[in-house]
């Protein structure tokens, strides 16, 4: 059987899009919401320019959902509402960021066309009266979703108002796999021009085991239910596939709007959020990155996620401004327990984004829906009206976000990336793993947590992407790790920079198949060794772990190795567990650099121990500042600016060096030397001396 010839990738340069401006008419910081003013009589939304006003909005998100009113039926347009309501918020100053509907068709589309609607992995028809639920290999719904983008890109998209397009909503929620008879066709369509034999994909989906041979394309089928555990290959493939179903509906509707307009286009994503959209190759196909963040109300620790989201944002722009389209000022309507936000903790929220590169802060949404599934969702005009805290905030925010304009265009920098390839994650999330309790986002979560603690701030970054302007790299889950991707690592190393690999990685390449020469081969030049056995826990037990050279106590969980090493020096062994005096934690020189590797999960808090270690690799030091003081700097052409947020119950200091000279408060015009206050749960934003 012939080799699989390596499965084609999408470059990995440039990172982020390739448009470099921003949106025209919009001066400053991007400061608002969604805009859903079909949901009100007419003579609300008079009232409602007259509060945006008076929030500091100055850009809107509108007719997301518009569909069935623009286009009541089939080839039938009404957009007389609409245009009052641009020319509504054009008279005011305030610009709109209009979308395509697509997210939700029509009834009328459902109902002439009932097999567009998504079929679960168990075959479960998805019925219409919701959103989000048409297949999106679908011709018909391609079709009508380019007709009506059409219509609006022709008749708004010179307008004046119009600043921005947002194409569809979240790509990928609240389904994307898709198993209809419309993805069976597609997949076999988009196999065959990946493959171009029945051969080569019998042959990189390793068909001869469990007998799975295909003799005839019309056999392939999508990896719907199955009696015991699917082809992972396929599987991979199906993820793949479903995610570039999505990018070509995107793409189709982007493309009719560049024929009538030039106006930015982007799409909301929600980076860290939807496993299903690789977005690093979205954002190659975007103008304007923009992000979608809502905080995970049971954890207490949620702005960590927050910076996490927003940094990988950032850095799936390739470091350009990005705008924040979405997140609450209040409770979410969708968890379990929906949280409310304490006073001030929305503006802590907004300005985390806002020092992580975002130079948009936008909500979902304006004004509370009475009606519909999101009514008991926050709003920046809640229910209670103007009188209430929420209303109160939101004129506040906007009032400081006015006070930041300068910040617009200016730029965060890192010294550390952490390695994230969706393909791996789509690859170790599928079933007969060695552990279950082997989760690649906890990894990734926990280092980024440790780097947070430690004040330093971090790029997300594709393995085969150029590194060598970082000085230390963390690949804490790359399960699924391509040759070329591990020569791109491994000459980062011996070119001086620092790697740190966690365990399970470098298992795979593209296919879903144990690389030739075993685990962790790959890698073998950068890290010295390789891994002979898996040595993954029982539930709930713990191995032990002597660190250097007085042995300091460590412990880990969920996983160990037995190590084949091949000139690592051993700097923690295990003291106990599967493979007592084996070596835990490695380090190895390789050309100018240096190659650690962690056989085992430590939590966050021993991990720093080891991250002493590596940062002392890497030239880099904590920031010595309080753990729940976050701050990050902001490069701009003519100053810089520190972002400082205080997450604690707690008055506390920056310290002098950190703003050295004299700084300018820009929330309050004060000047600032020295040592300088962040009130409890508050926020500083300064501007630093050159
Ligand atoms: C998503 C959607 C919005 C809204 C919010 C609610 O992000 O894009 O339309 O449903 O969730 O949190």
């Amino acid at each position: 059987m012939p080799q699989p010839s390596p499965a084609p990738r999408a470059a990995p340069h440039p990172v982020g899009p390739a448009f470099s401006g921003w949106l025209p008419g919009v001066d400053g910081i991007c400061y608002g919401g969604d805009y859903n003013p079909e949901q009100w009589p007419e003579e609300v939304w008079a009232e409602d320019v007259r509060l945006m006003r008076e929030a500091g909005v100055n850009l809107v998100s509108v007719g997301i959902f518009s569909w069935a009113l623009l286009e009541p039926q089939e080839g039938c347009f009404d957009f007389a509402w609409l245009d009052r309501v641009i020319d509504l918020l054009h008279a005011n100053g305030i610009r709109v960021d209009l979308g395509t509907p697509t997210a939700a068709p029509p009834a009328w589309f459902f109902h002439a066309t009932p097999h567009a609607r998504v079929v679960t992995r168990d075959g479960v028809t998805l019925g219409p009266g919701s959103r989000g639920m048409v297949a999106p290999s679908s011709p018909e719904y391609r079709a009508a979703a380019v007709r009506i983008t059409t219509e609006l890109a022709k008749r708004y998209g010179t307008h004046p108002a119009v600043a921005l397009w947002h194409v569809h909503n979240e790509y990928g929620a609240p389904v994307s796999d898709d198993y209809s008879e419309n993805a069976q066709h597609a997949f076999r369509r988009w196999l065959l021009e990946r493959y171009g034999s029945l051969d080569a994909l019998n042959a990189a989906w390793g068909t001869a085991f469990w007998g799975q041979v295909y003799g005839d394309w019309d056999h392939v089928q999508v990896p719907a239910a199955t009696p015991t555990t699917a082809n992972p290959a396929q599987r991979l493939d199906f993820a793949r596939f479903t995610d570039a179903m999505l990018l070509e509906c995107f793409t189709a509707e982007r493309d009719a709007i560049r024929t009538h307009s030039d106006v930015p286009v982007t799409t909301n994503f929600m980076a860290a959020a939807c496993p299903s959209t690789d977005l690093f190759r979205w954002a190659r196909e975007v103008d304007v990155v923009s992000n979608d963040h809502y905080l995970t109300a049971a954890d207490p620790r949620n702005h960590v996620g927050l910076a996490l989201a927003a940094d990988l944002t950032r850095s799936v722009a390739g470091g350009k401004p990005w705008m924040l389209l979405e997140h609450s000022t209040s409770a979410v309507n969708w968890q379990p327990r929906n949280v409310a936000k304490r006073p001030g903790e929305m503006a802590r929220n907004a300005l985390t984004h806002l020092g992580r590169g975002a130079d948009a802060i936008m909500f979902f949404q304006w004004r509370a829906s009475r009606s519909g599934a999101e009514k008991f969702h926050s709003a920046m005009l809640p229910h209670a009206g103007t009188g209430s805290r929420v209303w109160r905030e939101v004129v506040q925010l906007g009032a400081d976000l006015g006070r930041l304009s300068e910040l617009r265009g200016s730029r965060v920098r890192a010294d550390v990336a952490i390695l994230w390839d969706q393909e791996s994650f789509w690859a170790q999330d599928l079933e007969w793993r060695p552990s279950e309790d082997a989760v690649p986002r906890e990894r990734v979560e926990a280092f980024y947590d440790r780097l947070w603690r430690d004040g330093l701030t971090v790029d997300f970054a594709q393995p085969g992407q150029d590194l060598s302007g970082y000085r230390l790299v963390v690949a804490p889950a790359s399960y699924l790790l391509r040759a070329d991707d591990a020569a791109n690592l491994t000459a980062y190393v011996a070119g001086g920079g620092t790697l740190l690999v966690s365990y399970f990685s470098g298992i795979v390449d593209e296919h879903d198949a144990v690389h030739a020469g075993g685990f962790l081969a790959p890698l073998r030049d950068a890290l010295g060794l390789t891994v002979e056995e898996f040595l993954p826990l029982r539930q709930g037990d713990e191995v032990g772990l002597a660190y250097g050279a007085e042995g300091r106590e460590l412990t880990g969980t969920v996983w160990a190795d037995d190590v084949a090493l091949d000139g690592a020096q051993v700097v923690a062994s295990y003291v106990d567990g599967p493979k007592p005096g084996g070596a835990a934690i490695t380090r190895h020189e390789h050309g100018a650099g240096t190659g650690w590797y962690v056989s085992t999960r430590l939590d966050v808090e021993s991990l720093a121990l080891l991250m002493g270690d590596v940062y002392a690799d890497a030239r880099l030091a904590p920031s010595g500042l309080d753990e729940d003081l976050e701050v990050v700097r902001r490069h701009g052409e003519a100053a810089d600016y520190l972002v400082a947020v205080n997450h604690s119950a707690t008055d506390l200091k920056l310290p002098g060096q950190v703003a050295a000279g004299q700084a300018t408060d820009l929330l309050t015009g004060e000047p600032v030397t020295g040592e300088t206050p962040v009130p409890a749960g508050g926020a500083r934003v300064l501007r630093l001396p050159r």
